[in-house]
């Protein structure tokens, strides 16, 4: 009957038959889009699936009211290309900073320490677990059912992939018994046993399919199937080692909240030991290291994390990466090979950066063909010469890396060029500086070529199906010369579309990509222009202190103005002008950010892209993280005198968690001065300029939103501060 319905003229169909022919084009398209986009294996032509897709249209457009809600004409480019749809991470997904020696181990500890306020002989219980060499994925239960499955993303959204997760053997539907929270966002590792990773491979090879670098690839690539039913014949696993949003805490501390995991079902990575000094730690990660090997599973270091979660929540985050965990890595994998060419790259910001392209070698499972040499003075320290056999070394996903010469293959000196290899301009460094860079700014097509990819890159406007080939195809085909290009691109349809390799489909889904990224951010738009020593956090600070990208550009112009009025060698801010002081004024943000951001804008050049491109596009207002209902957003503080009920740095870490700005001088614009004990010529500074002055526990209490103090309430306070103290 159906056969029949597949043959029918779209006028002559039944209700009926039209429902049951949407059904099956909308499993039939999405069959195609799968082989076509995750295999690169497509089964029948472009012209085929047009017509599949045009049928499916026609349908829809006869038979409104059976519109299936997986209907492929909703499935848009950059779902079908995906083939997940997104999910906003209800508590970010924080990535762990390194530690590659016991020195950064010990300095890690001592940092937790003096940000509590502690003193360095007191303990500090820290929970220390393997680090597995997976993804990590967060499963959110509400009601004791799971609702969905997300993988990381960028930490703030990932990829939906509930029905892939559901296939898990590690993953609960429901969670046992009643005692569990309402809402519980378990967060975890996806990862493949080494056991299952050779049988997946043999498998794979004698169907003659792809085989896996690595468990990790594996994992990842089994997660990230467009058809379920291919994750369930792969055998995943998941881990539970933290969580995201919960309305109930499971736990007081990282190992019970660990063993509360366990009863409701959750695996845990093992072995793992609460470890209550350096030594022990230590002791923790040398026999991690010796047992590696016998793991069934791929690790790449352990991790500690604080285990009270009182202190954990003190002690919050830096960027991206929480201040309570930290991952010590084990030591890079290590390879010999030989050296057949020394070629230079220019980068985005005109830097030039030799590399050692490499007789291929394989380092702890992947090959490697090239390695950075990092800059002039490396070659020289190295003394490395094309021909040369050499010792490399390859950490994580770090760029591999040259170590030494271990034999001479008797070539010649290599010589720096004195002129940027792309476009020919002159190099130079700037003082103190190791680096050589290209002074072509935009004339230099390296310079271009990089800043496009920077701009379309995951972290900045993360185009999909834009990566670095593209990139360079259109930039080469003059296509794209500017980012505003990018959101014109709809105008070239045909001249895209009649390029090798472009379907229509493949267009419609860049195009669909690009137009989804149309509205963005501010704080990633500042971020993408790709400004030098303007990374990711602070083009979050930047975001959030000016909020509105007109008020940031009109705020960069004065910078600009006032550094070009000002001597070369003025080293203080404030010297520079009142703009130029606000922006240093911002935590992090230094005089070499702020010189950057002030030479940009000081470029008519730039204030053309940028006005083209701001043309295209919706900059979002930056709203201050956590602040919403906080009573101190938008609000800037300065912190002066010693502080009694918490540390400098803690004070100053939870008034920005609350989407206050906090200040090292007081001006006009400071709304409140907190004074400590022996507070000086601030506090005399905020009396005379009329500032709010709070006393510590005014703060805390403005921060908590419990009313001000009268007499009774100090007295309070001071109960509550002597049992802060015990802390
Ligand atoms: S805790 C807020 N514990 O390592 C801290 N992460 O390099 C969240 N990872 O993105 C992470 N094993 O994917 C934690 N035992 C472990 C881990 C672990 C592996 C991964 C995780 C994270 C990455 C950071």
């Amino acid at each position: 009957m159906s056969e029949d319905a597949s043959r029918k003229s779209v006028d002559a169909l039944s209700e009926a038959e039209a429902r049951r022919e949407l059904a099956r084009l909308a499993m039939e398209i999405g069959h195609h889009d799968a082989l076509y986009f995750r295999e690169d294996a497509p089964e029948i032509s472009d012209a085929a699936y047009d017509a599949l897709r045009r049928r499916n249209e026609e349908i829809e457009a006869r038979f409104p009211a059976l519109k299936r809600s997986d209907s492929p004409s909703e499935r848009v480019g950059v779902q079908a290309k995906s083939g997940f749809g997104k999910i906003r991470h209800a508590i970010p997904m924080l990535s762990l900073g390194n530690a590659f020696s016991d020195e950064e181990v010990g300095e890690f500890l001592a940092r937790v320490k003096r940000f509590l306020g502690l003193g360095a002989e007191d303990a500090v219980a820290v929970f220390a677990e393997p680090k597995i060499d997976g993804l990590s994925a967060s499963l959110r239960y509400e009601n004791g059912r799971l609702v969905h499955a997300a993988t990381r993303g960028d930490g703030t959204e990932g990829e939906d992939v509930t029905r892939n997760m559901l296939t898990l053997d590690d993953v609960p539907e429901s969670l046992p018994g009643r005692d569990w929270p309402d809402v519980l966002e378990v967060r975890g590792e996806v990862y493949m046993r080494k056991a299952d990773f050779f049988d997946l491979n043999a498998r794979q090879e004698a169907r003659g399919a792809k085989s896996f670098a690595n468990p990790r690839n594996a994992a990842a690539g089994s997660l990230r199937q467009i058809d379920p039913k291919v994750t369930a014949d792969r055998p995943l696993r998941f881990f539970g080692y933290a969580w995201g949003e919960v309305s109930r805490p499971l736990g007081e501390t990282q190992e019970a909240t660990r063993a509360a995991l366990a009863d409701l079902g959750f695996r845990l990575n093992e072995p793992a030991a609460c470890c209550r000094s350096l030594d022990a730690m230590l002791d923790y990660y040398a026999r991690i290291e010796r047992e590696r090997a016998d793991l069934d599973f791929d690790i790449d270091g352990v991790v500690y994390k604080v285990n009270r979660l009182d202190w954990q929540q003190r002690l919050g985050q830096v960027s991206r990466a929480p201040r309570w965990a930290i991952a010590h890595k084990f030591a890079a994998e290590k390879a010999e090979t030989r050296v057949n060419e020394i070629k230079v790259q220019v980068g985005r910001t005109g830097a030039l950066t030799p590399v050692a392209e490499l007789e291929p070698v394989t380092v702890g499972g992947v090959v490697v063909s090239r390695a950075t040499l990092h800059n002039a003075d490396e070659i020289e320290r190295l003394g490395v010469k094309a021909g040369d056999r050499v010792r490399i070394q390859r950490a994580g996903d770090v760029i591999p890396q040259v170590l030494e010469v271990t034999e001479d293959g008797g070539g010649d000196p290599f010589d720096f060029p004195s002129a940027c290899p792309v476009c020919g301009s002159d190099v130079e460094r700037e003082e103190g500086e190791v680096v050589w860079r290209c002074t072509g700014g935009l004339i230099c097509d390296a310079q271009a070529v990089e800043r496009l990819k920077h701009f379309v890159s995951r972290d900045a406007f993360d185009i999909e199906g834009m990566g670095t080939k593209v990139i360079e195809e259109f930039w080469t085909d003059r296509l794209i010369r500017q980012p505003a290009d990018i959101f014109r691109l709809d105008e070239q349809a045909d001249a895209i579309q009649a390029r090798d390799g472009w379907a229509a489909q493949k267009v419609r889904n860049l195009l669909a990509a690009i137009d989804a990224r149309k509205t963005i951010p501010l704080d990633r738009f500042i971020y993408a222009l790709g400004v030098r020593h303007v990374g990711q956090a602070t083009a979050k600070l930047l975001a959030r202190s000016y909020g509105a990208y007109e008020a940031w550009r009109a705020a960069m112009e004065r910078v600009s103005a006032e550094r070009k009025a000002a001597p070369d060698e003025t080293k203080k801010p404030e010297r520079v002008g009142e703009a130029y002081a606000e922006l240093t004024d911002i935590d992090t943000v230094g005089m070499a950010a702020a010189d950057s951001l002030a030479a940009f804008f000081g470029e008519p050049h730039n204030l053309d892209v940028l006005d083209a491109l701001a043309e295209e596009l919706t900059i979002e207002d930056a709203a201050a993280p956590a602040a919403e209902g906080s009573p101190v957003a938008g609000k800037t503080v300065v912190f002066t005198g010693s502080l009694e009920r918490m540390t400098r740095s803690e004070a100053k870490a939870r008034a920005e968690s609350m989407g206050a700005k906090v200040s090292g001088s007081v001006s006009k614009k400071t709304d409140y001065v907190v004074v400590g004990a022996d507070a000086g010529s601030k506090a005399r500074k905020a009396e005379e300029l009329g500032v709010a002055i709070l006393s510590e526990d005014d703060w805390l209490a403005l921060l908590d939103g419990t009313a001000p103090q009268d007499a009774a309430g100090n007295a309070d306070g001071d109960q509550e501060r002597a049992q802060g103290s015990l802390l």
